[in-house]
């Protein structure tokens, strides 16, 4: 073990006896360092040369760390001065921590306290960028020739509507062939004037929760959930009401005994995220029926039913209702990319000038070109053969993550809802800290969400949400026995055994 100190400078520790490579290890050190306090905002830090050579080791890995440093946010680089501890790190830089969402806490958010929201410290797996990350899709093959060349195309004549202000429910002929797509593939049934477009999903579900709810309100959440919803909402000081799950969705009946006079309900009814199931037709109208007689908002969350790998796709719920009170939440973040920033909602017809009114006071409205861009992405037919492809692959890599689990951790971790999607969850043996083999796994540069994050009552059974999307299916297998190493250290499961992939 090589040791550094220097005067300004806390000891570094480099282990050279282990496999976990140099860069991971500089890199958790000064992340650690940072969020500790033992580094301090705006402290200097030595350039990569001066590190490299008094650690005695080459500058590409001191490079590698720095670069992923800067890159979260820890590290900042000012003319003159050098590299520094980044000023604005108190509570900042783990705010993109899980698939972009935010973690920091809601002040005066109820149940959430055992969970992500009242995190000071992000755990290690969510700024890990290493396979198995949730949300993140096959970003390299996105066809982004195209993209760019309907994009220059857009901003280099752009029509005057392209650059003035625009509509707060958005641009209307992506609205148009935005309605369109959902009624056709998605079941939704609505007119064009009830979509707005937002900056993705969480824009979406922040705008309902201030829209719909007063503090205190009750709010059926899925449990486990999904945590960018829990945040939203309970920031509208919403109280959340987590209502169980089996494989027909949320149990209706359930949510009624606890909570009858709820003010909204939240739920993944094409794809439970995390779990996979979906919603039964009969707990559909059930759910509708309750809604219509409570007078109680649904909030359908439609992020990812593009990707359905075995039967039909299913279709939305807000096709079923004929007492206007689903609000339908979809996302481009994972057909497209996420840094697109655009969602969309379809609105009951009697909410429209509410919505319009609310975005009015924040953003007013989502940026023309890019939706201009997108109208003729989906009108073109690109939007159709990227997703047709998409599903091709990701099945294959699905395929790839449930044979490499089958192979090497049969016993230990139980796939549920692997149907479609961009992630599967697995449990753990009972008794099994899910956080912690999230940490250990980190330690072996895997992102695995783990399914207490997802908890209000963070001590059910544990379980592992892993990401297949953004990773090919050498990186899944070889993840794959990393979280083997991994279950191992935390102290149960089988003893590693040797891989039997060729690599
Ligand atoms: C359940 C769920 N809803 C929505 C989203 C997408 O959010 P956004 O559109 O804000 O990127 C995600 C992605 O992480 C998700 O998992």
């Amino acid at each position: 073990m090589k040791r550094v100190s220097a005067s300004i400078f806390p000891p570094i520790a480099i282990d050279r006896t282990t496999a976990y490579p140099i860069y991971r290890q500089l890199y958790h050190w000064f992340r650690q360092a940072i969020v500790s306090g033992r580094l301090r905002p705006g402290q200097r830090v030595p350039s990569t040369r001066a590190l490299a050579a008094e650690l005695k080791i080459s500058r590409l890995p001191v490079l590698n760390a720095f670069e992923q440093l800067h890159a979260e946010g820890f590290l900042e680089t000012l003319v003159g001065s050098g590299t520094l501890v980044s000023r604005a790190v108190p509570g900042q830089p783990w705010a993109r921590a899980v698939g972009g969402r935010s973690l920091s806490a809601a002040p005066g958010s109820s149940r959430m306290t055992a969970t992500a929201a009242t995190m000071a410290v992000p755990p290690s797996w969510s700024t890990t960028l290493g396979p198995f990350r949730v949300s993140w899709p096959a970003l390299d093959h996105f066809p982004i020739r195209i993209w760019s060349r309907i994009l220059a195309r857009h901003a280099r004549t752009p029509p005057e509507e392209t650059l003035a202000y625009g509509d707060p429910m958005g641009f209307l002929p992506f609205r148009q062939a935005v309605a369109e797509y959902l009624g056709a593939a998605r079941g939704v049934r609505c007119d064009v004037s009830q979509v707005m477009v937002v900056a993705g999903s969480q824009q979406g579900l922040q705008l309902a929760a201030r829209i719909l709810l007063a503090p205190g309100n009750r709010v059926w959440m899925e449990e486990p959930g999904y945590p960018g919803a829990h945040q939203a909402l309970s920031a509208a000081g919403a109280r959340m009401v987590p209502v169980p799950l089996d494989h027909e969705g949320l149990k209706v009946e359930e949510g009624i005994r606890h909570a009858r006079d709820a003010r909204a309900v939240y739920l993944t009814p094409s794809h439970q995220y995390p779990l996979g199931a979906t919603m039964s037709a009969a707990r559909r109208l059930e759910l509708l029926q309750w809604a219509a007689g409570a007078k109680a908002w649904v909030i359908e969350d439609d992020y990812d039913s593009e990707y359905r790998f075995g039967a039909r796709p299913v279709a939305a719920l807000q096709g079923l209702d004929t007492h206007d009170r689903v609000i339908y939440v979809g996302t481009l973040s994972k057909v497209l990319f996420p840094a697109l920033r655009v969602g969309y909602l379809v609105l009951p017809a009697g909410l429209v000038p509410a919505f319009v009114a609310a975005r009015e006071a924040a953003d007013i409205f989502s940026p023309t070109l890019y939706q201009a861009a997108l109208t003729d992405f989906l009108r073109e037919g690109h939007f159709a053969r990227h997703l047709r492809r998409m599903r091709a692959l990701y099945l294959e890599r699905r395929e790839a993550l449930t044979a490499a689990i089958a192979e090497q951790l049969g016993g230990d971790l139980e796939v549920v809802g692997s149907e479609a999607g961009m992630h599967l969850t697995c449990l753990l043996q009972p008794g099994i800290d899910d956080r912690a083999v999230s940490e250990q796994a980190a330690r072996h540069g895997l992102s695995v969400m783990p399914l207490s994050f997802c908890r209000l009552h963070p001590d059910a059974r544990g379980g592992l949400i892993l990401g297949y999307g953004g990773s090919t299916p050498r990186q899944l297998e070889d993840g794959v026995h990393r979280l083997r190493l991994s279950l191992h250290q935390v102290g149960r499961s089988v003893p590693p055994r040797r891989r039997t992939s060729a690599r």
